[in-house]
């Protein structure tokens, strides 16, 4: 090199495409080997001058399908054969049709993934520098210029000879390719990105925090997660209305509706009824529902006398609370449902023990049918 820097290569610059294939070749039957073209569009004659016929990354796919076709196979017969082997309707372990697909599947798989990285790895993939952009006649490439280069590295280059070889192809013009201290920075860049992935701590990741029911060494009961403070109230959850929500009043039973009754709050409470009660109560509420029918223990019939005569606020207890045997609603009803389906119960024992003063007009005869076709329950 004589004493000289030494450089990446020499390239030459070109008009039109056809001069670049034409210098290709000859640079080729010179004996160059680590030669590149550089064109604005893909020229197919170029390549062929170039001799770019590089078939390693089909050998490796081949190779990987290979080798996922023996994995996916093998797998299988060791699984079904070897290992675990399953007597499925008395059909031979090695039953090769059905291992088709899995080893279909790791062929295709192992060989993709070759593809894909021998891709990469043999096109020196990913290069964020190289020496030809330290031309800036280089930039025209991807415009209407044609480049052709020469590295430094082919065993037939000595800078003299290969210079003027270059000079006698008809060039518009004959470069240097250095290397630059661009390398350098690029390569910089990138170790310092590296350190800076490399520096990212999971601190904010990695809380002092507790996963939910996670035990906690800090609390004396050992539990993380902690009672509410006594006295907290949700918002809009404050149950100031004590009669509204218990139905008593202290110990005594709240005796009036704490609203008045409308169509609506009946309807509504027969609705909820329906749903909730008719169950076990079933809709006239004399006890013989559906669940009472398959076994359950059978309840108090609404329309005995004791049921009649107790407070409002029984009812509404018995549901919010449960009563013996009867499970508890005041999860699945709010209060007001509760209360609504007080007023509904009290519709139906009317309806069943109504005198003549509780019907339009005094009718009694009006009032008796209902009670007789009830008592077939
Ligand atoms: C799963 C069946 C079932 C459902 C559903 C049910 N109950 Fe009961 N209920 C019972 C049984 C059983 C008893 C009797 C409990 C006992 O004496 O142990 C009872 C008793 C009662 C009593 C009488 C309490 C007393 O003083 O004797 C009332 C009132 C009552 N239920 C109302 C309701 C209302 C209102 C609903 C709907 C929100 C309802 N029940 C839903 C089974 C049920």
């Amino acid at each position: 090199m004589d004493g000289q820097k030494p450089i990446y290569g020499l390239m030459a610059e070109f008009d039109d495409a056809t001069a670049l294939v034409e210098a290709t070749k000859r640079t080729y039957d010179a004996g160059y080997r680590k030669v590149d073209a550089y064109s604005p569009f893909p020229i197919e004659p170029a390549w062929e001058a170039l001799h770019a016929d590089d078939r390693r990354v089909q050998l490796l796919v081949l190779c990987g399908g290979i080798i996922g076709a023996l994995a996916g196979f093998g797998l299988c017969y060791w699984t079904q054969v070897i290992a675990y082997p399953l007597n499925i309707g008395g059909r031979p372990f090695n039953s090769w049709p059905s291992f088709i697909p899995v080893t279909f599947e790791v062929t295709i798989l192992i060989a993709s993934f070759t593809a894909v990285i021998s891709m990469f790895a043999l096109n020196g993939l990913p290069m964020p520098y190289h020496p030809v952009f330290n031309v800036p006649a280089f930039a025209r490439a991807s415009e209407d210029r044609f480049f052709l280069a020469i590295e430094a590295t082919d065993p037939k280059f000595d800078r003299a000879r290969t210079l003027e070889f270059m000079n006698g192809l008809g060039a518009r013009a004959v470069m240097k390719l250095n290397h630059s201290w661009q390398n350098l920075a690029s390569i910089s860049i990138v170790a310092f990105l590296v350190l800076v992935v490399a520096g990212c701590r999971q601190d904010m990741h990695n809380q002092p925090k507790y996963k939910p029911l996670r035990a906690s060494s800090f609390f004396p009961d050992g539990s993380s997660a902690r009672q509410l403070v006594d006295g907290t109230v949700a918002r809009g959850t404050l149950q100031e209305d004590v009669a509204f929500f218990t139905g008593k009043v202290g110990t005594a039973l709240v005796k009036e509706m704490p609203f008045p009754v409308t169509k609506e709050v009946l309807d509504r409470g027969q609705q909820r009824y329906e749903i909730f009660c008719r169950p076990c109560h079933d809709s006239s509420g004399s006890g013989n529902g559906m669940v009472v029918q398959r076994g359950y223990r059978r309840p108090p019939s609404m329309h005995i006398d004791r049921l009649r005569n107790v407070e409002n606020g029984h009812f509404f207890d018995v549901i919010t609370n449960g009563f013996g045997a009867m499970p508890d609603y005041k999860v699945q009803i709010t209060a007001r449902d509760r209360w609504n389906i007080v007023a509904y119960i009290r519709a139906l024992q009317l309806s069943q023990h109504a005198g003549a003063a509780d019907v339009p007009g005094g009718d009694p005869t009006k009032v008796q049918s209902p009670v007789a076709g009830e008592r077939r329950h």
